[in-house]
């Protein structure tokens, strides 16, 4: 059984997914827009792994006799100023969410709830990887600056990136 205070920050971290995946979902249809066929296909794989980080959130929340709450998401921004912000802003939220995470697993340690404490571990793995992944598109950017012939390979990149990933994620799921 949750504590009451674990299910409502189990709870606002329900929240934070769902607008990761909002965040990611407007960054993806800003680069189709913008013909980053790539970095699009790439984003909407973010925004689908957020989305699953919710609704795995949601389920445990059910399962250890908690109510997970679905909340509404506010808009989230919709022109960016270029493909360099737009990743400085994935790394800059990834971080936020690590922070967040941390706090959860703090709680966890007060509240002696060693069940959530080691479900959220795979949490904390996750963003270990997605701050990497953060981190290591940007140099790349940074790297590329304006170029114009960079960007085209660095957009190419990308999409091989989500193309791989997602072959993987069906791989491991047995096809489904
Ligand atoms: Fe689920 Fe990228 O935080």
């Amino acid at each position: 059984m949750l504590s009451k205070k674990i299910e409502s920050a189990i709870n606002k971290q329900i929240e934070l997914e769902a607008a990761s995946s909002q965040l990611y979902l407007a960054m993806a249809s800003w680069a189709e827009n913008q013909s980053f066929n790539g970095v699009a296909a790439f984003l909407y794989r973010q925004s689908d792994e957020e989305r699953m980080h919710q609704i795995k959130l949601v389920k445990f929340v059910n399962e250890r006799g908690g109510k997970a709450l679905i909340p509404a998401i506010k808009q989230p921004e919709k022109e960016f100023k270029s493909l360099q912000v737009v990743f400085e802003q994935v790394l800059k939220h990834e971080i936020f969410v690590s922070a967040e995470i941390n706090k959860m697993v703090d709680i966890c340690l007060q509240e002696k709830d060693y069940t959530t404490h080691n479900f959220l571990q795979w949490y904390v793995s996750e963003q270990i990887e997605e701050e990497a992944l953060a981190r290591n598109v940007l140099d790349k950017l940074k790297l590329i600056g304006t170029d114009k012939g960079g960007i085209y390979f660095f957009d190419r990149d990308l999409g091989t990136m989500a193309a791989t990933a997602t072959n993987s994620n069906t791989k491991e799921s047995g096809g489904k």
